[in-house]
């Protein structure tokens, strides 16, 4: 078994290239993307054998399901034929982008589903996911809502996002769950306590995003460097002001290793969330080719047991300064109760 081998999302999903492409940044999530470069980036990862690819609704309201549907268009059919579109729905966005809660509701379901299928152009949805839990909706609604479209062919896998165990359960035991998205990374390793051991127990995979904690564990950020109010990580509290800096040493830290090794910051990250299970698929947030070419090269680093231990020595479990989100994001974090 090499980094290479493909991996398998749950006991019941599809196998994939042992890492995914998030497009969430393609519509604006981390300032300004461009669209010909996006779509480019997409290419050039389905031709490295990527099939993963991720996406929501409301990333962009609609951009990047349209930008991903483009993409699959303009690609030659051999690699079309191999690409998994993964979807999150249940966001609710006003025009300017604001955001108003979670609909898990049946009936909305149904609904998300359909106008999905429209942007994206295709016939079926390979995994579909809430993209959070809709507290006013019990979660077996939600699922039972996705089963359907299961048995009717427009959906093929069901997929759980940002839950936590006993959600997963009541989820798993309504139909069968290939994955959960969650955010996983050196310096993110909440689900470690509970909802790893609860996934591996109900055979559930995980894909896992922020491995590169939204770029602060790329080795490109800078001190002092400033974001745009659009930009996720200008409320990230991971990125305020001294946070930034004390995290910032952690990178480091890192990058000592990393030099040792001959390989990128970013390469030892995506590494390690590679090596901590064959269960575990990184998406990886690459908008460009550059940098999703550096992502691709972690498939060939690897970190012995002796450099496992250095870096998680530099980087000790819970070092980070700053929540993953702000608290009105945390409050909405079904996998933080
Ligand atoms: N389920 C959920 O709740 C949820 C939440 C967030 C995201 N997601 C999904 O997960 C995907 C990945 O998550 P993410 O974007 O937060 O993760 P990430 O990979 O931790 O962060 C991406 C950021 O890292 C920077 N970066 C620097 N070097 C990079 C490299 N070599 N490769 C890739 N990115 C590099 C990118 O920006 P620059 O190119 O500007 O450096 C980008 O800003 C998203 O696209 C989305 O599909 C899911």
């Amino acid at each position: 078994m090499t980094t290479h081998t493909p991996r398998t999302l749950g006991t019941t999903g599809p196998q994939v290239f042992p890492l995914g492409l998030g497009c969430m940044g393609m519509s604006g999530a981390y300032g300004e993307a461009d669209r010909a470069e996006s779509i480019a980036t997409v290419h050039a990862a389905l031709e490295a054998g990527v099939t993963l690819l991720d996406t929501g609704d409301f990333y962009g309201m609609g951009h990047n399901e349209l930008l991903v549907s483009e993409a699959l268009r303009t690609a030659p059919a051999a690699l079309r034929e191999n690409a998994l579109v993964s979807v999150k729905f249940g966001a609710l966005r006003g025009p300017d982008g604001d955001w108003y809660g979670f609909d898990g509701r049946p009936a909305a379901v149904k609904n998300f589903a359909a106008y999905s299928l429209q942007r994206l152009g295709v016939d079926h949805i390979d995994v579909y996911r809430p993209a959070r839990l809709d507290p006013d909706v019990p979660i077996e609604e939600t699922v039972g809502a996705i089963a359907e479209l299961v048995e009717k062919g427009y959906v093929r896998h069901i997929g759980l996002s940002e839950v936590g165990a006993d959600t997963i359960r009541r989820a798993a035991a309504t139909a069968p769950i290939a994955d959960l998205q969650i955010e996983y990374a050196l310096i993110s390793r909440g689900p470690e306590r509970e909802i790893l051991p609860t996934l591996r127990e109900l055979g559930i995979a995980v894909t896992a995003y922020g491995v590169l904690s939204r770029g602060l564990l790329s080795g490109h950020v800078t001190p002092g460097q400033q974001y745009a109010a659009n930009d996720f990580r200008a409320h990230s509290p991971r990125f305020q002001g001294d946070n930034l800096q004390q995290n910032l040493q952690l990178v480091e830290a890192l990058r000592k290793i990393a030099e040792q090794k001959g390989v990128s910051v970013a390469q030892i990250a995506i590494a390690w969330v590679l090596s901590r299970g064959e269960d575990i698929v990184p998406l990886i947030g690459a908008k460009t080719r550059a940098r999703l070419d550096e992502a691709l090269g972690a498939l060939d680093v690897t970190l012995d047991a002796a450099d496992l231990a250095a870096v998680e020595a530099a980087v000790p479990a819970d070092a980070a300064v700053g929540e993953r989100y702000a608290p009105a994001q945390m409050a909405m974090l079904d996998s933080e109760r």
